[in-house]
């Protein structure tokens, strides 16, 4: 059973990226978390029996939306810059049932269990699909510039956002939805999975501060390159304030010439 599941593209995917995070330095000791729905074809290949694995509570139950749905994901305490090395141990797929609150065991996560964020995952993933069906990934790490900008940037999220479209063109391009932002709770715990998920009815990217970021996508590669975006604007942001002359970046009247340009639909009250 499952015996090729390493060689999906989305575990080689997972294995790559959260070693590039940790080369970033987002992902010290075992900060970071990554959860990936598998498409129909995917979890075919599987062969997995509904019933047969290990089942575990899932903390907050199985929202519907992701009922019957198959979720590749990283081990709580995974070290991102081992993972690559140690897949049967750092990685595994679960299932969640058609019933019942809790989720199966089908491959991999040897000795380990999933992410202690599996739950803001997962109910991330049923808010998500509600807006985009082509919803795949969710993605957690302690992106640095981000994550200073917490402690030194605005305390609102429209006035968070807005600071970082003002640096370069491509954030309004990119995130043009905003950013939600988390005020400091403890991780892992109901609380800040019920503020994330509500943030994310309207948005891809999700800041807790003083921890981290939360990026969702339809690939891999989609909520990684959203998570670069975000930490590039805040890069900048960052460098410009400590630079003592600062200019004011792009103006209101720019933001939304390009926020148009791209179709690209702005929330309300953001801009004058
Ligand atoms: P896990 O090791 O349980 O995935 O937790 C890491 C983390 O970043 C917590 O927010
Ligand atoms: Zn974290």
């Amino acid at each position: 059973m499952a015996k090729n599941w390493k060689e999906l593209t989305a575990v080689k995917e997972v294995a790559d990226l959260s070693y590039k995070m940790w080369e970033k330095g987002w992902d010290e000791a075992n900060g970071g978390n990554i959860t990936y729905i598998l498409t129909d074809d995917e979890a075919a290949d599987l062969n997995y029996i509904p019933g047969t694995g290990e089942a575990v509570n899932l903390m907050g139950g199985v929202p519907d939306a992701m009922r019957g749905k198959y979720v590749l994901v990283t081990a709580t305490g995974s070290y991102f810059r081992e993972l690559r090395d140690n897949l049967d141990e750092l990685v595994g797929i679960i299932y969640l049932p058609e019933q019942g609150d809790k989720y199966e065991r089908v491959v991999g996560l040897e000795n380990n269990r999933p992410t202690s964020e599996l739950a803001a995952h997962i109910q991330t993933h049923a808010v998500r699909l509600a807006a985009d069906p082509e919803q795949r990934v969710v993605m957690h790490n302690h992106a640095s510039h981000v994550l200073a900008m917490t402690h030194c940037g605005p305390t609102n999220e429209r006035d968070f956002t807005v600071a970082l479209w003002r640096m370069i063109t491509e954030g309004v391009v990119v995130f043009p939805d905003g950013i939600g932002l988390v005020p400091w709770c403890v991780c892992g715990t109901p609380e800040i999975a019920a503020q994330t998920n509500e943030k994310m009815k309207t948005r891809r990217c999700v800041v807790w501060q003083y921890h981290g970021v939360f990026t969702t996508g339809k690939s891999m590669h989609d909520a990684f390159g959203l998570l670069e975006t975000v930490d590039k604007c805040a890069e900048v942001w960052l460098l410009s304030e400590t630079s003592g002359s600062r200019n004011p970046g792009i103006d209101d009247q720019g933001l939304k010439d390009t926020a148009a340009y791209f179709g690209n639909i702005l929330p309300e009250g953001y801009l004058d």
